[in-house]
C-alpha cells in the first residue's frame, strides 16, 4: 500500500509515551493520522520530592516502555510485523531517560531493519500543533514552545524548519509553574494545581514583576517572579525570621498568590508572542508544551490572536503534555531523506 505505519517513542523527562501514526509512504508528503497514542505518567512517583529525580525517571522508563509500547500496538490493531519506521525523541531532555527510548528504538530498528528516526522534542512539541489541524495550512508561523524544561520562540519555515528567536535566560515557565506550586504547597506538577487554585484568587492581589515585558527582545526570564512569590510569602509569616522557610500559606492567600503569578507569566507569554509576530511579520501562531494547557493562556493568547487577526493554532491538553504522537513530525523528515545514522546517540542538552 501508500501508507506507512511508524512507531514513536518518547522518554525524554518523565512520560513514557508510545504511539503509532499512519502517513503517506515517502517521499510523498502529508499529516499522519494517529492510530494510537498511550502515555504512562511518573507523576506520583516524583510527587513527593517537588519534581523529577533524574535517576526514578530512567529506572521507571526501563520498567514502562515495553508494556507501552505493545498497548499503542494493541490500541493501534496491528502488530510490530506491520511497522515500517520507528521515531524516537533523541533530545533535548534528561539523558538517562533518552537513552532508555533511544536503545530500544535502535533495538527494534536493527532487529527489523526498519528506518529509524531521531527527532528533536522542541520541534514535536511544535508539531502537535499541525497533528491538530491537519487540514489547515500552520506554516510559516510564530511557534512558542512553553513547557517544564523549555520557553522558546521560533520562526516556523515549516515542520523540521525551526529557526530560535528567543528564549527564556533562566527558568523555564512550567518550572516557575512547579516551583510556586511547592512553595504554596500545592504538589506536583505545579501547573494544573496553581491554575485550579488560581480560579478562587484575585490576579491584582499582588503585584509581580512581569520581566522584559517591554523590551525589545524576545527573550523570558521567571527566576525573579519564583523570588517575588517566596518574598509576597514571607511578608505573610507572622513571625517573620529572616530566611526562614514560611510553610504553606492559608488558602485565600494561595489562591491570590496562584492567580497573581499564572497571570503574570500569562502577560509575559502574551506579549511577547505578539512581538514575535509584529517582528517577523508572520500571521500565524503555534504554541506548544504543558504550559499551553493552561486555560487562563489560551484565552488570553486567543484575545490577542483576535486582536492581531493572526490564526491561532493551540492543540488539545492531550497533544499539550509531553505524548509520543506529536513525534509524527518524522513523516516530514522521513520525506525529506533523514533517516537517523544507526550509532546516533542522544543530545541533553539544548543544541540551539
Ligand atoms: O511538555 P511537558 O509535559 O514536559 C516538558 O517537556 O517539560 O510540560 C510539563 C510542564 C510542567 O512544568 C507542568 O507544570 C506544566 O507543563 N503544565 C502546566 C499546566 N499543565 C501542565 N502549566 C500551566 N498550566 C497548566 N494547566
Ligand atoms: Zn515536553
Amino acid at each position: 500500500t501508500d501508507s506507512l505505519l511508524l512507531l514513536a517513542i518518547e522518554t525524554t523527562c518523565d512520560e513514557t509515551g508510545a504511539a503509532v501514526l499512519e502517513g503517506p509512504r515517502p517521499p510523498a508528503e502529508g499529516v499522519p493520522v494517529v492510530r494510537s497514542s498511550v502515555v504512562a505518567s511518573q507523576v506520583d512517583l516524583h510527587d513527593r520530592f517537588g519534581g523529577v529525580v533524574p535517576e526514578i525517571a530512567s529506572r521507571e522508563h526501563v520498567r514502562q516502555l515495553l508494556p507501552m509500547i505493545d498497548e499503542a500496538l494493541r490500541r493501534a490493531g496491528v502488530g510490530l510485523d506491520r511497522i515500517g519506521a520507528i521515531a524516537v525523541a533523541t533530545r533535548p531532555g534528561l539523558v538517562g531517560s533518552l537513552v532508555v527510548g533511544l536503545t530500544a528504538a535502535k533495538a527494534m530498528a536493527m532487529a527489523r531493519g526498519l528506518p529509524l528516526v531521531a527527532v528533536d522534542h522542541l520541534e514535536a512539541h511544535l508539531y502537535a500543533c499541525q497533528l491538530a489541524y491537519p487540514d489547515r495550512e500552520v506554516y510559516p508561523s510564530v511557534g512558542l514552545v512553553v513547557s517544564g524544561g523549555h520557553t522558546s520562540l521560533f520562526r516556523c519555515r515549516g515542520p523540521i524548519e525551526a529557526e530560535p528567536l528567543g528564549g527564556t535566560i533562566d527558568d523555564a515557565a512550567g518550572e516557575a509553574f512547579d516551583k510556586v506550586a511547592s512553595l504554596l504547597g500545592l504538589g506536583y506538577p505545579g501547573g494544573p494545581v496553581v491554575e485550579r487554585a488560581a480560579r478562587s484568587g484575585d490576579p491584582a492581589a499582588y503585584d509581580l514583576p512581569r520581566a522584559f515585558l517591554r523590551d525589545d527582545r524576545l527573550d523570558f526570564s521567571f527566576s525573579g517572579l519564583k523570588t517575588a512569590v517566596l518574598y509576597a510569602l514571607r511578608g505573610q509569616d507572622q513571625r517573620g525570621r529572616a530566611g526562614a522557610d514560611p510553610g504553606p500559606p492559608p488558602p485565600q492567600v494561595a489562591a491570590d498568590l496562584a492567580a497573581s503569578f499564572q497571570e503574570a507569566v500569562v502577560d509575559v507569554l502574551v506579549a511577547k508572542c505578539r512581538q514575535a509576530l509584529r517582528r517577523t511579520g508572520l500571521r500565524r501562531l503555534g504554541i506548544g508544551g504543558g504550559v499551553a494547557a493552561n486555560g487562563r493562556l489560551r484565552e488570553r493568547v486567543s484575545a490577542m490572536a483576535a486582536e492581531e487577526g493572526v490564526e491561532l493554532f493551540i492543540p488539545p491538553l492531550s497533544l499539550c503534555t509531553d505524548n509520543a504522537a506529536m513525534l509524527g513530525v518524522a513523516f516530514a523528515k522521513l520525506a525529506a531523506g533523514q533517516v537517523a545514522d544507526p550509532e546516533i546517540d542522544v543530545t541533553p542538552g539544548l543544541v540551539r
